[in-house]
């Protein structure tokens, strides 16, 4: 589902007003949850794929995100590395307009309360479920050293993330499609056994849901090493443009291109009206791809020159990351504990 097609959203909030954190899970209808991990400053694949929704979403919702940094050990094993990707990433997402005041932007791991639901949850997943999702798959080929426990249980966390809040709407890149239904298939497990309690939540994507990489085939990611780099400085910016590798069949300058296969072309799309006659100039042969790549960068930069500006500011404010993810994971303490002491009761743990 797209953005433009979600019309069942609770009612708008009144302007200004900071986003509820009820515990009421009737009221929770227009919440909504994402999480990225702690990668570094974003990239321009997290951007149009997630975090353009992440900030519409921001108006109209009840909206909460969350940097993963338990997601973040299944592969990264320094902490050094973590905690400086973490601190980076909450800055590039408020330099390009999340704003505390209208969302909650918070740290996994200082609400541990997601870890105990993963832990309740994983009674009602099958291991089947786990072992087939892509990205463990994917994760067994890419890392065959280090095929720990935690990247099974990946899902069931991410479902924890979503559950706890009751969010019902999941901002999210396509590639994060089979994490929310299998999110989906979890709290439907556990109403089953339990009575009903947990939202089914569903995935919400932009209009361009997987972004490729400047390799120009696989999806755009850090891991990959294929970026565009949002906040990188502008030579190296340019650099990455320039080597993006567009349609393989257009060999010489005077080749027909054809814009419907090339990457750069497909990313005009996002940048500028006019992307149908920058196809036209492929077409024809009357632009180059040294063209389309140079206007690709001028617009990439001219679209995030304030991102850019605002980035410099934030980071020159010390302490001012650490206080808002701070006081974001503090005003969702009564709805995380609220809902594991649902979970208690239910499940039949402690005293009644
Ligand atoms: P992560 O950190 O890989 O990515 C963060 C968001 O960016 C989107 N994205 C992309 N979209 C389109 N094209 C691309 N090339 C691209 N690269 C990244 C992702 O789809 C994602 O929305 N498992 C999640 C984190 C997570 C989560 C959650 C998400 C943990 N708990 C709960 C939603 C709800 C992940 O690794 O995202």
């Amino acid at each position: 589902m797209t953005l433009d097609a979600l019309s069942d959203a609770a009612p708008t909030p009144a302007p200004g007003a900071p986003p509820p954190t009820t515990t009421d899970v009737a009221a929770t209808r227009g919440r909504v949850f994402s999480g990225v991990q702690p990668s570094g400053l974003p990239h321009l694949g997290n951007y149009l794929g997630a975090f353009r929704n992440y900030i519409a979403m921001q108006e109209g919702y009840d909206a909460i995100y969350c940097i993963v940094d338990y997601h973040a050990l299944t592969s990264t094993h320094d902490g050094e590395v973590i905690r400086r990707n973490a601190r980076e990433m909450a800055l590039g997402l408020l330099a390009l307009g999340l704003d505390p005041e209208r969302s909650i932007l918070f740290r996994q791991s200082d609400r541990p309360e997601h870890l105990e639901l993963s832990w309740l949850f994983s009674s009602v997943v099958p291991v089947s479920w786990v072992e087939r999702t892509p990205s463990f798959k994917e994760k067994r080929r890419t890392q065959p050293d280090d095929v720990n426990h935690a990247l099974l249980s990946y899902p069931v966390l991410q479902a924890a993330d979503i559950a706890i809040y009751h969010a019902g709407y999941v901002p999210v890149g396509s590639d994060q499609a089979a994490h929310v239904e299998l999110a989906r298939e979890i709290v439907r497990a556990w109403n089953t056994r339990y009575g009903d309690y947990f939202v089914e939540p569903k995935a919400v994507f932009t209009d361009s849901p997987m972004i490729r990489g400047t390799d120009g085939v696989t999806k755009m990611s850090k891991s990959l090493g294929n970026t565009i780099d949002l906040f990188a400085p502008e030579a190296e910016l340019r650099k990455q443009v320039t080597s993006m590798v567009t349609d393989t069949q257009r060999i010489l300058r005077t080749d027909p291109g054809r814009p419907e296969v090339c990457n750069v072309c497909q990313l005009h799309r996002y940048f500028g009206e006019d992307y149908e006659s920058i196809w036209e100039g492929e077409r024809t042969a009357r632009t180059g791809c040294v063209d389309t790549k140079r206007l690709l960068a001028d617009r990439i930069l001219s679209r995030f020159a304030e991102a850019r500006a605002r980035l410099e500011e934030l980071a020159a404010r010390p302490g001012l990351v650490e206080e808002i993810l701070r006081a974001g994971a503090e005003r969702l303490a009564p709805q995380a504990s609220e809902t594991v002491r649902v979970c208690h009761e239910r499940m039949g743990l402690g005293p009644r």
